[in-house]
């Protein structure tokens, strides 16, 4: 049921409203994984997104606790709590886009891969739920491996019959967010006016920074591009590495995450807006899922824009990311459609 507040500007706005397929007048976002190390930070500052009318939180532990705390946060999304298997129908019902962070992160010696066994089978269950009670909805998955979680969720969505690969998002957000902070950094730019676009995957050699087209439209000396290139590729190694076993990005994430989430709704609501993230694309020959700037809007992707104009070092690098993303796409659809 709508607020008040919203019903307002329902009326008023009638036309466009009759077209949204649920509420993203007053959105509801579910957050998968909620009471986590990414989940609590991404849950706060969903709470205090002016643009989130519902916040859902589902984990398989804790959940009452940081719901009863977030709860207390004096912004206008209403907080729910739900917790365990039997629970999730329920928050992940009629949501306009959830967000999942459900499952393990890496420590110290482990690639994103060495995290398959555990979390395939968490994004599996999550998206068969999902497929019956929010086929609509937008999914941002941020679970690792994400060149595998990603696939992995859409073909349980394919078996259920609901899938629409406009709707389906590998989250790679921290990328974008890490390139635009190290470019800032090297370049004394104004970290919060520099774009720096970031296409493939999200695991080490598939992550490509495109430096050659950041903006503002900034030179780099070779040097620095094969510093920088490999930095941005193993960003989040050199967290994972920080915290000495005590998990990955969970800070920078939950603020990648939140505004990710935000590009979602504002697309939702008709605010067309161009961000990166891995879905199933036809941008790149011979590779299924692949992440270039999207234009975002009602309908989730609205149209994927491609590489656009690379330069012969990235356009290596994207050859050489294919196989490698091959090979996780195939690894997540053969651990469903074998099960
Ligand atoms: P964490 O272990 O602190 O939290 C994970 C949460 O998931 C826990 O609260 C746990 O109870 C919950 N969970 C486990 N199984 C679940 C299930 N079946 N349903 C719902 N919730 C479940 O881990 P953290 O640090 O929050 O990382 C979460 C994931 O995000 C990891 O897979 C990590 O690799 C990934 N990640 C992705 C990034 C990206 O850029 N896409 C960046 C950083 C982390």
């Amino acid at each position: 049921s709508l607020p008040a507040k919203s019903l307002v500007s329902a009326s008023s706005n009638g036309i466009r409203l009759a077209s949204y397929r649920y509420s993203s007048q007053a959105p509801k976002v579910a957050l998968l994984g909620a009471a986590g190390g990414i989940g609590q930070p991404l849950g706060l500052l969903l709470k205090q997104d002016p643009l989130v009318a519902h916040l859902s939180l589902y984990d398989v532990v804790n959940t009452p606790g940081v719901a009863a705390d977030l709860s207390h946060i004096d912004s206008n999304a209403k907080v729910t709590a739900h917790t365990g298997q039997a629970e999730l129908f329920a928050a992940v019902e009629n949501a306009d886009v959830i967000v999942i962070p459900a499952g393990v992160p890496r420590k110290p010696g482990m690639t994103r891969d060495d995290l398959f066994n555990t979390n395939a089978g968490i994004v599996r269950d999550l998206a068969a739920v999902i497929a019956k009670a929010a086929p609509k909805a937008l999914i941002a998955i941020i679970t690792n491996p994400v060149n595998s979680t990603v696939p992995i969720a859409s073909e349980v969505l394919k078996k259920a019959g609901v899938y629409d690969p406009k709707r389906v998002f590998g989250v790679t957000t921290l990328d974008v967010v890490r390139s635009q902070a190290f470019v800032a950094e090297l370049k004394g730019h104004d970290a919060t006016k520099t774009i720096v676009p970031v296409v493939g995957g999200h695991a080490g050699i598939t992550i490509i920074p495109l430096l050659s087209q950041v903006t503002p439209a900034t030179t780099f000396t070779e040097a620095e591009i094969s510093k920088l290139t490999p930095r941005i590729q193993d960003a989040g190694t050199e967290v994972v590495n920080a915290k000495a076993g005590a998990g990955s990005a969970t800070l920078s994430m939950a603020l990648a995450g939140a505004k990710f989430a935000n590009a979602l709704i504002r697309g939702l609501k008709g605010q067309k807006n161009v961000q990166c993230a891995y879905v199933a694309s036809n941008a790149v020959n011979g590779v299924e899922y692949f992440s270039t700037p999207l234009e975002l809007g009602p309908n989730g992707v609205e149209k994927i824009l491609g590489v656009g104009k690379v330069s012969a070092f990235e356009q290596k690098l994207i050859d050489a990311s294919v196989p490698e993303l091959n090979k996780n796409i195939a690894k997540g659809v053969s651990f469903v459609k074998g099960n």
